[in-house]
């Protein structure tokens, strides 16, 4: 296991594999170029270690340019291909091999091959040591390919994860620990903090309840309740960079969690990206939002009841109790649709037993 940036990569494909597969296409390479004098043009930066093996094979002579593009930003494509280093040469009626690390969406191979076309090639043939073909978008033929690989991000071998990992003598994946990561939802009086310490308890979660998180920050003064505080001071939402940071923190505090369950957040499309982003970030995501379903007047009832034991003011009158209710229905109307997108979306019936909703709750769980 490596680490780079606070990431973890486990490797996957070994050295030896990795040669195996550049003799493979550099005996191909030997036969369609036999006698020839081609013109090799290496992608830079990816491609130096590739290109430099792949050219110990080559048995003809050749010339060898470089060009230097970039279409990544950390693990995600940009979409746009930006020249860093343009070609330096004469491709007219040239013979060219394209020496490429990594072919994924196909956006840098559309760029090349624009460009060997308009510089009037002869011939053009493309050599990607590696080949995503789940996530390929295009219908350039890719005449040698070392290695199709999944759509996992990689490293090593020349590839990078925003700078590192080029000097790995094999190939590492991004680890995605699995965690399950639980969004819970719940209108007031739902059983909500009940369940999730249920849950808490029989899938050794870590539960977060986001009012907890600044009750706990804003009461130790940390730097981040000192700055939430400075906003509630002033009758102003906390940012939800502050919030996120403070969620940050707190699963920090647990790495090696089974996963959380996120009570309280997220509220909006936003904050549910920025959860998206944190996760991505430590290697997992959000596995469900499970939103526990009671009927209004059963919620009404459930709360009357309550106020009149516990004495909570909000939970004494009917005015206020339906609007807390219409205010919760308004808030995850948003999240249900961006998670029910993703096929992320559960609702159970809160109705019943704790027990009961408890065994619901572990089917939808138990399936993920
Ligand atoms: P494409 O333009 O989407 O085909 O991406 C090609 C470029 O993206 C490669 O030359 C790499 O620089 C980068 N890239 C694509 N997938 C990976 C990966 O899994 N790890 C590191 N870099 C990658
Ligand atoms: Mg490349």
């Amino acid at each position: 296991m490596i680490n780079l940036r606070g990431l973890q990569f486990e490797e996957c494909i070994s050295e030896q594999k990795l040669l195996q597969a550049i003799d493979r296409v550099a005996a191909q390479i030997n036969t369609d170029f036999a006698g020839k004098e081609p013109l090799f043009i290496v992608v830079l930066n990816g491609a130096f270690k590739f290109a430099t093996e792949l050219l110990s094979r080559f048995e003809g002579t050749c010339e060898i340019e470089f060009l230097k593009l970039s279409s990544y930003d950390g693990t995600a494509s940009t979409g746009g291909v930006i020249t860093h280093i343009p070609l330096d040469v004469d491709l007219e009626d040239r013979e060219v091999i394209v020496v490429e690390d990594i072919v994924d969406s196909g956006n840098t191979l559309e760029k090349i091959t624009d460009m060997l076309v308009s510089g009037g090639v002869s011939k053009f043939r493309i050599a990607s040591l590696f080949f995503k073909p789940g996530s390929y978008t295009k219908e350039y033929k890719i005449h040698y390919v070392g290695l199709e690989i999944p759509n996992d991000f990689i490293v090593g071998y020349g590839l990078d994860y925003n700078g590192l990992g080029r000097n790995l003598n094999a190939i590492y994946k991004l680890k995605t620990t699995k965690m399950t990561n639980l969004v819970l939802f719940g209108p007031p009086g739902a059983g909500k903090g009940t369940q999730a310490s249920f849950l808490k308890e029989k899938y050794n979660l870590v539960h977060i309840s986001t009012g907890d998180v600044f009750r706990y920050n804003i009461k130790n003064a940390t730097d981040l309740g000192t700055l939430a505080k400075s906003y509630i001071d002033k009758g102003q939402l906390v940012p939800d960079s502050v919030t996120i940071d403070m969620l940050s923190a707190e699963v920090d505090k647990t790495p090696d969690a089974n996963g959380f369950i996120f009570d309280g957040f997220p509220r909006t499309t936003a904050q549910a990206e920025a959860l998206d982003a944190l996760l991505d970030n430590k290697g997992t995501k959000v596995a469900a939002m499970i939103a526990l379903e009671v009927d209004d007047e059963i919620l009404v009832k459930r709360l009357l009841e309550r106020g009149k034991t516990s004495g909570r003011k909000d939970d004494a009158d009917e005015s206020v109790i339906r609007n807390r209710i219409k205010v919760y229905y308004d808030e995850t109307a948003i999240l249900k649709n961006y998670y029910q997108k993703q096929d992320k979306y559960y609702g159970v019936d809160g109705v019943g037993a704790i027990d009961e909703i408890t065994e619901r709750l572990s089917a939808v769980i138990d399936g993920l």
